[in-house]
């Protein structure tokens, strides 16, 4: 298996454009993929699972140009033809993809992934599915691969258990075809890409703190501008708030305030950071400028700001490794479903690193003593995110660290090792 040795840094000063929002480069290919318009995705993200997506919309029947160069996709859908689809390591992917094709009557769809992606729970879309009249076969305990044979669906009004942007936008997407309004309600806001796109795609979408309701209706896309992602852009602002003397100005980062968590966690620690040229098109973008400081506190994230940063809870770790005292992550038992149990991987590897750290029931606590010792050898578990934030624990520790699998962070931040350099 490849490895990395990763190098401790000593400064870090940086200007970075954040790499383009994964969840939704892949909302604009899979929801053009259902409109007859011609159109541009510019600043697309072409990491792995937006590449997933795209060979899903092709399979799909809609033509795609994909130029690398300009991180441009042009294209076009159709309706949608009976298909085999694989959708690699994206769990985005596969429920939105669900969602989808459960109402395109008449037609077969098979829907697979890797091994991740085979571990990880569909009844959560299996379920609300069913109950709009959807036929899906799973394999044992609601896992993937799903069988779905496209069937008239009705609209419902559903409460999920869970906080979950692929789980309402699964059921939403349904709601397209269904007959009826659909409504999903959450128990806390996950994030709204899918509202957001789906409305200036003309696709009238109704919500309130939380819930969101859609119609019948049929998708018109429109040219598409990605803004960055919040969730890469916490790569580098954790490094520079760990590092003494850090500076970084990322540009261009999405700050919609279902995915800004970080920023609240930053502001309850005392970080040193600003937002400029703040601008709004159907997602508000902005960029962020941090600077090192040495008061900053540990922090506790408890269940109001878990789905609103998610995914960077495993760097957040790291970062609370550099601080002086205890954090604590709590109400995050969400973590255990992602690409691995984010508990575990992220536990089990800072305690090798040195960390004083310790997985709860539905979180961590992490007594942090300002440094990290290294030198540990870290398998990625094929994790992107586990794979990046180890990669800078390493960097930021004082003997570096090795990573096993280190390439599975192109799912979601191509390059990403250049940051280190
Ligand atoms: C995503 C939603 C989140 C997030 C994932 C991307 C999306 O998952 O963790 O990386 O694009 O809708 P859940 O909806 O399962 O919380």
């Amino acid at each position: 298996m490849k490895q990395i040795q990763i190098k401790p840094i000593k400064s870090f000063n940086k200007t970075i454009i954040a790499p383009p929002d994964k969840s939704l480069t892949q909302r604009a290919i899979l929801f053009s993929s259902l409109s007859d318009r011609k159109i541009k995705i510019t600043n697309a993200l072409l990491g792995e699972d937006c590449l997933s997506s795209l060979d899903c919309a092709k399979k799909l029947g809609a033509k795609a140009d994909l130029d690398i160069k300009n991180a441009t996709i042009e294209i076009q859908g159709s309706s949608l033809k009976s298909a085999e689809l694989f959708v690699g390591n994206s769990g985005t992917a596969m429920r939105l993809l669900a969602g989808v094709l459960a109402g395109q009557k008449g037609k077969k769809f098979i829907l697979d992934g890797d091994d991740s992606i085979r571990k990880r729970p569909m009844g959560r879309v299996t379920e609300p599915l069913s109950l709009m009249g959807a036929s899906i076969t799973t394999a044992p305990n609601n896992k993937a691969p799903l069988i779905i044979s496209g069937s008239s669906l009705n609209g419902i009004d559903y409460k999920s258990p869970i906080a979950s942007a692929q789980v309402k936008s699964a059921v939403l997407l349904a709601g397209l075809s269904a007959s009826g309004t659909t409504t999903v309600i959450e128990p806390l806001k996950s994030r709204d890409h899918t509202e957001r796109l789906l409305n200036y795609y003309d696709v009238a979408v109704k919500s309130d703190e939380f819930s969101a309701t859609v119609f019948p209706n049929k998708v018109q896309a429109k040219n598409t501008n990605i803004v960055g992602d919040i969730s890469s852009a916490a790569f580098p602002l954790v490094i520079s708030a760990a590092i003494n003397g850090g500076k970084v100005l990322v540009k261009n980062v999405g700050l919609n305030k279902t995915r800004d968590g970080i920023l609240r966690v930053l502001t309850s620690m005392n970080a040193s950071y600003k937002i400029l040229n703040q601008k709004t098109e159907f997602e508000p973008y902005g960029d962020i400028q941090l600077e090192y400081s040495s008061k900053i506190k540990p922090f506790v994230i408890d269940r109001p700001l878990i789905p609103l940063l998610i995914d960077e809870i495993p760097i957040l770790a790291v970062l609370a490794c550099f601080l002086k005292g205890t954090s604590i992550v709590k109400d995050a038992e969400e973590l255990k479903f992602k690409e691995s149990n984010r508990i575990d991987t992220v536990v089990n590897a800072l305690k090798k690193m040195g960390a004083d750290i310790k997985a709860t029931q539905d979180g961590m606590i992490i007594n942090g003593t300002g440094c990290l010792k290294g030198g540990a050898t870290i398998d990625s578990h094929g994790d992107h995110r586990i794979a990046m934030s180890m990669a800078i624990a390493g960097a930021i520790s004082s003997e570096g660290a090795t990573i096993i699998n280190p390439d599975c962070a192109a799912v979601s931040y191509p390059n990403f090792y250049e940051l280190l350099k």
